[in-house]
């Protein structure tokens, strides 16, 4: 017999289930690059960027062959840029080691970058039909009210426990879990919604509900502390060279590898210091400074508190040798390099649209 919730979820879900694009096929690599996506961004914010990802690369190989900035400026305003690496690397391995085709098997999806236990059982779930859960927040949060459970879910074990039980849910004999994992999250973003905001009447499981039948549903799942998040402040400079604006490269290694940026520098910096910066890392002769909206950029465990200068230097290209800095038009940037969001609102005081709202690459 089928576990008493489930029934009714999966009627739900079949009938009110969200249209999604990454829903309209069973191709397992359309389906990871949408699980990839989703791990930290809001479906709303994922639509534009899929499509036009996969139209840029259709297949593995393409996606295990595209040059770096290029995937870079595909993802440029989705964040967390690892996300994308990794995915290139376990292409790369997917192309070696198992003939160019994506594993059926949790057991072996999680051994390729980027993919954890959620992702692992969402992919082999909904493109391969297996009978994995995918735990992510959603779940926690429905199965804590269904079953008033006062854990803390940030343990491991507790996680662990939870898994356990999903995995001893019976399904009908026409279900299966990919739609059921699917369902858990459509549920959790619409109507189980997180703190004060349940949509209980709307709940089509609102009867299986333990912490429901208490008006008790606030208080699950248990919150736990969050560490506060390091803030570093900085200084951002909009260097203009004639009808060019200064860029560099990021490191190779630390926060966001690899993109391109406005030259930036630690601590709030005075017009003057910012003057001196400016000329010390151009060579060149700064006419006039002025002072631009401050920004802030929020990280999982970083806040970027930003103060910028718009700085005209006297047009010239005498770089130093070991100068770093790339001259390049708006425009110019806009196409070719990828900038992280954390710079949108300097990009945007320079006419310079981030994501997916520039052109795309090429
Ligand atoms: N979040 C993560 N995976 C998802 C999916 N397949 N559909 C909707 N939201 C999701």
């Amino acid at each position: 017999m089928c576990s008493d919730f489930v029934k009714p979820l999966l009627l739900w879900y079949n009938t009110q289930g969200r249209d999604l694009p990454w829903r309209k096929t069973k191709d397992p690599y359309r389906i990871w690059v949408s699980e990839i996506m989703l791990q930290q961004t809001r479906v709303e914010a994922v639509k534009g960027y899929y499509e036009r990802f996969l139209e840029a690369l259709p297949d593995i190989d393409a996606l295990a062959d595209c040059p770096e900035d290029e995937l870079n400026k595909l993802w440029e305003g989705l964040g967390y840029y690892s996300r994308v690496r990794n995915m290139q690397k376990a292409a790369r391995t997917v192309r070696e080691q198992y003939g160019g085709k994506v594993p059926e098997e949790k057991s072996e999806l999680i051994k390729l970058p980027g993919i954890g236990d959620y992702t692992a059982g969402a992919i082999a779930s909904i493109a391969f039909g297996k009978p994995e859960p995918a735990v992510d927040g959603n779940v926690i949060r429905i199965v804590a009210r269904i079953r008033a459970l006062k854990k803390d879910f940030s343990s491991a074990k507790e996680k662990r426990n939870l898994t356990e039980f999903l995995r001893t849910l019976t399904l009908p004999e026409n279900g299966n879990w990919g739609d059921l994992n699917q369902a858990f999250m459509d549920l959790g973003s619409g109507v189980c919604l997180p703190n004060s905001s349940p949509r209980c009447e709307e709940c089509p499981i609102m009867e299986f509900c333990t912490a429901h039948k208490s008006g008790i549903e606030m208080d699950y799942p248990v919150r736990t502390e969050k560490k506060p998040r390091r803030i570093e402040q900085m200084t951002v400079m909009l260097i203009r060279n004639g009808d060019k604006l200064a860029i560099r490269k990021r490191p190779a290694k630390g926060l966001l590898p690899n993109l391109y940026e406005f030259p930036n520098t630690a601590g709030i910096l005075s017009e003057e210091e910012a003057v001196h910066a400016a000329e010390a890392i151009t060579n060149l002769e700064a006419i006039r400074i002025k002072r631009v909206p401050e920004a802030r950029h929020i990280f999982s465990h970083v806040e970027w508190h930003m103060r910028g200068y718009e700085i005209i230097m006297t047009p010239g290209d005498e770089k130093y040798p070991e100068s770093d800095l790339i001259y390049a038009e708006a425009g110019e940037i806009e196409r070719e390099y990828p900038i992280p969001s954390a710079f949108t609102a300097y990009a945007k005081y320079l006419n310079i649209h981030l994501g997916k709202k520039g052109p795309s690459y090429k």
